[in-house]
């Protein structure tokens, strides 16, 4: 495998890249079984829609509003009426467990000398709890919110905000996501992309091309040649 080259930052998506969200509906007992997994994938689905409708609209409201409405659409149409659910579930969404390998890797790549960065649609407060909670605070250069520029992913604006955040070229960044449709509209923006595919998702047919297609982000360190100069 060709190793990534010219590389000096690490930028990774959150939700489903570094944060498990499956682990808010697998903390709640009460959620019937057969429901678990339909809770799930349809919160996520539509939190996502909801993203994308709002900045077709023009209509920005932040990521916690949206993943709150994503999760009441989710509830009505499953016919969930679990009392307080909603709550908790929420309140989970502040402390996601990160993937098992996240930690390690976070520490090798500031180790081997790269910056290391979280680019999300999350809110700051959202991200800000999901990174102390799962204590990954000093393994990050920063922490980005698209809330910054008022728009989500796969808006241009959201990853030319990062290269200004962090001082950087396009080709100097190795964008790491688990969302196809993410990590291809990283690449068609210019970043060099390790598509961490731990879903499984099929190859999206859209601008981009991801540089490497790994199971988990334990692959990247070795993908990754020195880190660029930072001078
Ligand atoms: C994020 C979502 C898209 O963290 O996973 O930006």
């Amino acid at each position: 495998m060709s190793q990534l080259t010219g590389i000096r930052a690490c930028i990774f998506d959150a939700y489903g890249t570094i944060f498990d969200f499956g682990s808010a509906a697998a903390r709640c007992a009460d959620i019937p079984e057969d429901k678990r997994a339909a809770l799930t994938n349809l919160w996520r689905d539509k939190q996502l829609q909801y993203t994308w409708l709002r900045s077709l609209q023009g209509r920005y409201a932040d990521f916690w509003q949206v993943t709150g409405e994503a999760l009441d659409f989710t509830l009505d149409s499953l016919g969930i009426t679990t009392p307080t659910l909603r709550e908790r579930l929420m309140d989970l969404y502040l402390t996601l467990s990160a993937f098992p390998e996240v930690p390690d890797t976070l520490r090798r790549l500031k180790e081997a000398g790269f910056v290391t960065a979280i680019l999300s649609n999350g809110s700051p407060a959202m991200l800000d709890a999901a990174v102390r909670g799962a204590g990954l605070r000093d393994q990050l250069d920063a922490v980005l919110s698209t809330d910054a520029v008022q728009v989500f992913k796969t808006h241009p604006r959201v990853y030319e905000y990062a290269l200004q955040q962090l001082g950087m070229r396009a080709e100097q960044v190795s964008f790491q996501s688990s969302n196809a449709w993410d990590a291809f509209a990283a690449s068609a923006y210019g970043m060099r992309v390790v598509w961490c595919n731990r879903y499984g998702q099929r190859r999206e047919h859209l601008p981009g091309a991801p540089d490497h297609e790994v199971p988990s982000l334990a692959a990247l360190p070795a993908l990754l040649g020195p880190p660029a100069d930072l001078g």
